[in-house]
């Protein structure tokens, strides 16, 4: 599958929309996203990234399944993060959580390197239905990039597509 990676660009707007609901039912529902999610993590945690997380694995587990409730949201499933994000629109609120690390487009390329390879391993999905969530990650994880080999932070704007809204 061409899952290609498009570089962050300085001041360029991003475009993207919440990912369809038919991947999240391929999937397998929660149990699926679970299993998928479970696996990008574990693979997150041997990654080039790995030191951004905790170290401890009870700790580490404990974000694998909060993040986990996220993304089951984001495809559309039930709204098991509501919690977290206090009612905010999702992906303002995971902008803003990313604030608090440094994150550079070399680790933003690790990351979607890391949940291409768990995503890759899925059976029996249609592709198109992968590409779609893979155009959202793809996508909105340019906005997670705040740290810039010039040394500055820059805050990209946004347009999510009016039917997400
Ligand atoms: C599509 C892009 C991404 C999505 C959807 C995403 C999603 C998430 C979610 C759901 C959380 C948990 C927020 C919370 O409730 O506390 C989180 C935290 C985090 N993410 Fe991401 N992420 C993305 C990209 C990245 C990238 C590129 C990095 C690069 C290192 C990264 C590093 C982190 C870190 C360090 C945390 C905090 C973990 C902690 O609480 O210790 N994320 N992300």
């Amino acid at each position: 599958m061409p899952m290609d990676i498009t570089p962050t660009i300085k001041g360029e707007s991003v475009h993207f929309h919440n990912p369809v609901v038919e991947f999240f039912e391929a999937v397998g529902g929660e149990d699926g996203m679970q299993k998928l999610m479970y696996n990008f993590y574990d693979k997150i945690y041997e990654s080039d990234i790995a030191h951004f997380f905790p170290q401890d694995e009870d700790e580490f587990d404990k974000i694998k399944v909060k993040n986990t409730k996220f993304f089951i949201q984001i495809c559309g499933g039930p709204k098991v993060y509501e919690e977290e994000s206090k009612g905010m629109d999702l992906n303002e609120f995971m902008i803003r959580i990313h604030d608090d690390f440094s994150i550079t487009e070399k680790s933003r390329i690790e990351w979607l390197g890391t949940i291409r390879d768990a995503l890759n391993e899925l059976e029996g999905i249609d592709e198109k239905l992968v590409m779609d969530f893979w155009s959202y990650l793809e996508n909105f994880s340019k906005l997670t990039v705040n740290s810039f080999p010039d040394g500055s932070t820059y805050y990209a704007a946004y347009d999510q597509a009016k039917e997400d809204k």
